[in-house]
C-alpha cells in the first residue's frame, strides 16, 4: 500500500479547482492507499491571516474536506501545526535547500509580486512543504499541476539529504490528475482559479448556489470564434470548460468537444455538472457546520495518528544530521 500526503491551506473557502484539481483525488485515494491530509495552518501565516478568522478557516476547512468525502476513520486528517515536528524538519529542509533553488519557485515570484510585505516565510514556504512531505515517508503525493514545482522540489532536497546523511528519506512523486489539474479563471482563462481573486466573477466557489452557478458559467469567457474544439493555446475559455465538465463527469475533454456545435449548450452542461457535484458537499457541510466540537475532536484523533508516523521520522534525522540526543 503506497503512504499518500497532501496538504490544502486553511485561507478562506475553497473553490473549484481545488476540487478537481486535488481533493477528488484524495477522497479517490483513501480507498487505496494509506492517505494523510493535513490543513497546513503554518503555511497560510506566510500571508499574515487575521487571527480569529484563521482558526475559525481551519475548522471551516476540516469541515469542507469531510463534507466532500475524506472520512477521518479511513484516512488521517489533521492539522499542521498540531504536529511540532514539521516546524523541526523545515528548518533542517532550509539547511538542505539553496537559496538560488527557492529564488527559483514560480509561486513565490507570483505571491511575491502581489505582496505588500513580503516575509522571509514566504520565501522558505517549500522547505516547509519538503518537510510536510518527508516526515511521513510519503511515496505519492496528489496535487494540482501548480504544486508540480513544490514536489519536484522536495525530491531534489530528498535525494541531496540521502546523499549526504546516508539513505534517510523516501523520495516521493506527484500524482496530477489528467483532467481538472489546472482549472483557469472563467473570466481571465490564461490565468489559474485561485483564493487570492477574491469575490471576482471568474471563480466557482464551492459554497456557491446554484443560481450564481449557472451565471458565472454564462458569463464565462469564451473565443472568438464559434468552434467547439478542445485546444488549450488558441481556445483557453472553451478549452477549460471542456475540462471542467470532462473533470465533473468523468470525462475525456476532447471527446466531449464532438457534442456541442455551440457554446450555450456547453455553457448549461457545465453549470449543472458542477451543480450536481457541489450540491451533496454543501448539503453535507450544512450538518457538520453545527457541531464544530466534533470537528476538533475528529482533528486531534488525526494528529495523534499523524504525530505516530512523524515523530520516528524526526528522530531519525535527527540521528542522521547528528544533533545530541537530549
Ligand atoms: P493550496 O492550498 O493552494 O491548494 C490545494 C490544492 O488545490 C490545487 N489547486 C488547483 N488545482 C487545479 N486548478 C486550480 N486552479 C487549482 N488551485 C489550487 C493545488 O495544486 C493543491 O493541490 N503549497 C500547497 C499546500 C501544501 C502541500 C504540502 C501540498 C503544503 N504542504 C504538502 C502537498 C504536499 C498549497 O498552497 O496548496
Amino acid at each position: 500500500m503506497a503512504r499518500v500526503f497532501s496538504g490544502i491551506q486553511p485561507s478562506g473557502d475553497l473553490h473549484l479547482g481545488n476540487l478537481l484539481g486535488a481533493i477528488r483525488n484524495w477522497t479517490r485515494m483513501q480507498h487505496v492507499d494509506d492517505t494523510i491530509f493535513c490543513i497546513v495552518d503554518l503555511h497560510a501565516l506566510t500571508l499574515r491571516p487575521d487571527a480569529e478568522r484563521l482558526q475559525a478557516d481551519t475548522v471551516r476547512l476540516a469541515q469542507t474536506l469531510i463534507a466532500a468525502g475524506l472520512d477521518p476513520d479511513v484516512c488521517t486528517l489533521f492539522v499542521q501545526s498540531h504536529v511540532s515536528q514539521h516546524v523541526e524538519l523545515s528548518w533542517i529542509m532550509e539547511c538542505t535547500a539553496s537559496y538560488g533553488e527557492l529564488n527559483r519557485m514560480t509561486q513565490f515570484k507570483d505571491k511575491s509580486s502581489r505582496a505588500d510585505f513580503i516575509s522571509a516565510g514566504l520565501f522558505t514556504y517549500p522547505a516547509l512543504q519538503a518537510a510536510d512531505i518527508l516526515l511521513y515517508d510519503t511515496d505519492l503525493v496528489p496535487v494540482g499541476d501548480d504544486q508540480r514545482q513544490h514536489v519536484e522540489l522536495t525530491r531534489d532536497l530528498a535525494e541531496r539529504f540521502n546523499r549526504r546523511y546516508g539513505d534517510t528519506f523516501v523520495v516521493p512523486e506527484h500524482v496530477i490528475p489528467p483532467t481538472g489539474a489546472r482549472v483557469m479563471d472563467l473570466q481571465a482563462p490564461h490565468a489559474k482559479m485561485s483564493k487570492s481573486t477574491g469575490e471576482a466573477p471568474g471563480t466557482i466557489w464551492i459554497y456557491d448556489e446554484p443560481a450564481v452557478i449557472e451565471k458565472k458559467f454564462k458569463r464565462a469567457v469564451t473565443d472568438s470564434d464559434a468552434d467547439v474544439r478542445y485546444d488549450v493555446a488558441e481556445k483557453p475559455g472553451v478549452s477549460n470548460l471542456l475540462s471542467i465538465l470532462g473533470a465533473a463527469t468523468d470525462h475525456d475533454p476532447e471527446s466531449l468537444a464532438g457534442r456541442y456545435q455551440q457554446y450555450g449548450p456547453l455553457k448549461a452542461d457545465t453549470a449543472a455538472a458542477v451543480i450536481a457535484l457541489l450540491g451533496p458537499i454543501q448539503a453535507r457541510f450544512a450538518e457538520l457546520q453545527s457541531d464544530p466540537a466534533e470537528t476538533r475532536r475528529l482533528l486531534a484523533v488525526g494528529a495523534g495518528k499523524a504525530r505516530a508516523i512523524a515523530a520516528p521520522v524526526a528522530e531519525r534525522v535527527r540521528t542522521a544530521v547528528g544533533l545530541l540526543p537530549a
